[in-house]
């Protein structure tokens, strides 16, 4: 069924821009007095309201009150949030001077959340993560990615992996699974990591491929998790299993940007560490640099040197890295706004990062901007100009959200 939407005061598309380097708000496409035609969950036309209405003369409309700005969708390209328990014990200890990596040699960390995701029940699992996940698309985020990595062992990483896919199923959010089993040397396995890695190469990322359960690979590479040498085995090995690559990377010490690059990974995330020749490497290359704020207010750490990543010429995208640890907040839109005001991004920027230039990060080239042919992945903010989003630091909301072309 095809329908017109609209009248919208501005449709910034996000068309046309480039997918690297910095952007100046005059290149965004911005459509006054615009509406929007779907049929099948796909964009057929974007335009001025007024002219569509003429050309497809018997079209259903779906009336628009207001002012309202739309935007496409946004991409959380990095997340979290298939987990049991929580860790505001962490967190107290946290903001009262404890470090992270003091916390998880401690017990608290990562550790502490695969013992009660471990502990908890699929169907327990699967009612948070889809309140997360229908949270999420509640504020106009269209596309969610999940990792898994709260199991560390073959058993709780394929029911963590199986659980996202079932919650994609009754969610109307597209989730993205990715296995970060990766995620630290679990502390009851038996072994080194080359054994581990093992272990991952020739047991579970084969069942994930079978049972198509991802076609995504990340790793954690640091002092507290895994060294770069080792990681390149795994991830090279994982790629040749013809799984995408992604990398935890620059979180607290440099290493790991080289590597994603190296290994030709979708993305490198975290880079708060990351220096001039970690930034220069990563602007060369087609890897999307996947800056997480959320992490950074969560840990009260510095942000990721967006701008200077976006001046060297990266392809820059935000995420916000919701988990129970570092990031519990989970608001992608204030995370992005408040980074923005700190590291000097541009309103585009900042929109690009949260759109298309995710959906680079997870290799999907149907949605992220509102133009013919793409997903009808949308969202509208009550307001008269786009730039009231931003300067709201994400308290002005999408009042309305339609995900393939339907209001959610
Ligand atoms: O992206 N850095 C490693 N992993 C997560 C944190 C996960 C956790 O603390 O539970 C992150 O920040
Ligand atoms: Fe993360």
């Amino acid at each position: 069924m095809q329908k017109l939407i609209g009248p919208f005061k501005q449709i910034l598309t996000l068309a046309g821009m480039p997918l690297k380097g910095r952007l100046r708000d005059d290149q965004l496409e911005i459509i006054v007095d615009a509406g929007v035609l779907v049929a099948d969950g796909l964009i057929k036309a974007v335009g001025k309201f007024d002219q569509l209405r003429s050309k497809y003369i018997s079209v259903a409309i779906e009336e628009i009150e207001g002012e309202q700005v739309l935007l496409p969708g946004f991409i959380d390209c990095h997340t979290h949030i298939c987990y049991g328990g929580n860790r505001a014990k962490d967190y107290a200890l946290r903001i009262a001077g404890k470090t992270y990596l003091e916390i998880a040699k401690a017990g608290g960390g990562i550790w502490d959340t695969v013992t009660q995701t471990r502990l908890a029940d699929e169907q327990s699992l699967l009612d948070g993560l889809l309140k997360r996940a229908n949270h999420h698309l509640s504020e106009g985020v269209t596309t969610i990615e999940v990792k898994s990595g709260y199991g560390l062992n073959i058993e709780h990483e394929l029911k963590q992996l199986r659980v996202i896919r079932e919650a994609g199923k009754l969610t109307k959010a597209d989730l993205v699974p990715t296995c970060l089993a990766a995620h630290m040397l679990p502390k009851d396995f038996d072994g080194d990591t080359d054994y581990y890695f093992a272990y991952l190469l020739q047991t579970l990322l084969p069942t994930i491929y079978n049972e198509k359960l991802s076609k995504r690979v990340d790793i954690f590479i640091e002092k507290s998790a895994f060294n770069p040498e080792d990681a390149a085995v795994y991830l090279t090995a994982a790629k040749y299993m013809r799984f995408d690559i992604t990398v935890h990377a620059d979180q607290f010490t440099t290493g790991g940007s080289a590597i994603a690059v190296d290994v030709g990974a979708l993305s490198a995330d975290h880079l708060e560490a990351s220096k001039a020749k970690e930034i220069r490497l990563l602007a060369k290359s087609d890897t999307v640099a996947v800056v997480l704020p959320g992490a950074s207010l969560g840990l009260g750490m510095p942000y990721a040197s967006a701008r200077k990543l976006l001046d060297a010429g990266a392809n820059v995208a935000i995420a916000s890295d919701w988990n129970p640890g570092s990031a519990p907040m989970g608001d992608l839109l204030l995370q992005a706004s408040v980074m923005a005001a700190a590291e000097k991004l541009t309103t585009a920027e900042v929109f690009a990062g949260l759109t298309y230039r995710a959906a680079k990060a997870l290799n999907l080239n149907d949605r992220g901007v509102i133009a013919t042919g793409m997903m009808a992945d949308m969202q509208a903010y009550s307001c008269a100009d786009y730039r009231e989003i931003l300067y709201y630091q994400g308290k002005l909301k999408a009042g309305m959200v339609w995900k393939k072309g339907e209001r959610v």
